[in-house]
């Protein structure tokens, strides 16, 4: 997908090494891990576990941990040395050194993965620029795979060393993609501004990875976003705008999941799809319902949403995947003013979704409508519920039996109210 980086074969057999360190304390974290490596396309061989109080600065590990990595890799002839920690530049060139065999970090792992799940052009540009910082930290030995793609006019000066010449072309490929990602940034937000500009409400999925926003946004959208059993099936925020009952028009945007740790410059590139989230109407916090960990998981969904500053904004809960669970019923849980403030269901099954569309349109602000609207004398329904919804300012009557009513009321109750009387909008006479 991009110039430098290719991605690693599926299948590469890969030694995982966990830490426990004193400042850190999530043993839950480890089978996080290991998903993210299957989610990479690696086959773990071996999880090495090992604790410490700090980390060793030249290693991370401390030597004896060191020989027990090299005897796992010779043993089990792995590619790929995975740690789930963040290595220093150093400590990376040190192990690769010292055990002749390929590192990966925790961000450069998670980088891969989101490389491979970019699909839009901007998500794929916002990849590429993270992974360039964090190739451009590690530029000190000879990066033989750059070399493939060197060559090209001006692209080398006379005496340069091939360290200098690869520092240059990263900087300037960062240069290059960062104007590139302030184009297409503009080109969202005016997207974004007429959006709002139109009202129309927008409906943001967020959830810990693999709860199946990608599922329910198919399933409420009848869409076909790409759905995968692995971590990161969405990177980059999909949209569609549908037509829910009760309210009109909404705008559905499907994100990118969420991790734990997801480290800081992660989460500046991107912003752009976590902004998406940050600027809805209404967030639907998705949870796989029938996982161990979920209370765990909504912690660290709530986490990175106060990060991007979304925690105060109206949230609807999903407990998804209730068909995997023995006492799975479809239903809304209410507070104890009768707001919705949960809803249960299955993605898969579609069981529940119809309850989901109604508590998201309860939830939405009604937007009213003050009109003015010439009725026949045969239109005399309308005229009955208008009056009975408390709908009517005022009332003219004209010399043929007709009537000009004003009117004030939610324009979804309009519409409604419009369609049970057996008539169509364009039979009245709106101003
Ligand atoms: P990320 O993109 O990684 O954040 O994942 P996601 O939250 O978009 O999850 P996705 O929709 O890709 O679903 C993950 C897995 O859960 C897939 O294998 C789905 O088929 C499965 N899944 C989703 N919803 C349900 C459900 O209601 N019941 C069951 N049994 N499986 C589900």
């Amino acid at each position: 997908m991009s110039l430098f980086f290719d991605r690693p074969d599926f299948g590469e057999r890969a030694v995982l090494v966990h830490l426990k360190l004193n400042s850190e304390s999530e043993p839950e974290d480890v089978g996080e891990f290991e998903e993210l490596v299957r989610s990479a396309g690696g086959e773990v061989v071996e999880l090495i576990r090992g604790s410490r109080t700090a980390p060793n600065a030249k290693f991370f590990v401390g030597t004896g941990k060191l020989d027990e990595i090299a005897e796992v890799v010779k043993r089990e002839c792995a590619e790929l040395i995975i740690f789930n920690h963040n290595l220093s530049p150093s400590q990376e060139r040190n192990i690769e050194a010292a055990l002749q065999c390929r590192v990966l970090d925790r961000t450069g792992l998670i980088l891969d993965i989101f490389a491979m799940r970019a699909r839009t052009h901007e998500g794929k540009l916002q990849v590429e620029l993270a992974q360039l910082h964090h190739l451009s930290s590690r530029l000190v030995r000879g990066w033989t795979h750059l070399e493939r793609q060197k060559g090209g006019i001006g692209m080398r000066g006379p005496g340069e060393t091939q360290l200098e010449s690869d520092r240059r072309m990263v900087r300037d490929r960062i240069k290059s993609i960062q104007k590139r990602l302030e184009k297409v940034r503009i080109q969202r937000d005016q997207g974004r501004q007429s959006r709002l500009k139109s009202d129309t409400p927008t409906i943001s999925l967020v959830g810990y990875t693999n709860a199946g926003k990608s599922t329910l946004f198919n399933r409420v959208t009848e869409s076909d976003v790409y759905a995968a059993d692995q971590l990161f099936a969405t990177l980059d925020p999909t949209m569609r705008r549908l037509d829910i009952p009760e309210q009109g028009p909404v705008i559905f945007a499907d994100t990118v999941g969420f991790i734990s740790h997801l480290p800081h410059r992660l989460i500046d590139a991107f912003r752009a799809t976590l902004e998406e989230a940050a600027s809805a109407n209404v967030l639907l916090h998705i949870v796989d319902a029938s996982a161990e960990d979920r209370a765990v998981n909504i912690d660290r969904v709530n986490d990175v949403l106060r990060e991007i500053d979304a925690h105060a904004l109206p949230t609807l809960m999903v407990y998804n995947k209730i068909d995997l669970m023995a006492e799975g019923s479809a239903r809304i849980e209410r507070d104890q003013d009768g707001r919705p403030i949960a809803v249960w269901l299955s993605a898969l099954t579609g069981v529940g979704v119809d309850l989901l569309l109604e508590a998201v349109s309860e939830y939405l602000p009604r937007k009213l409508i003050h009109k003015h609207i010439q009725l026949q004398p045969n239109h005399g329904s309308l005229r009955a519920a208008l009056y009975s919804h408390k709908a009517v300012l005022s009332e003219t009557y004209d010399d043929f039996g007709g009537a000009n009513l004003e009117v004030q009321l939610p324009e979804s109750d309009f519409f409604r109210l419009v369609k049970q009387s057996g008539l169509k909008l364009k039979d009245l006479d709106t101003i």
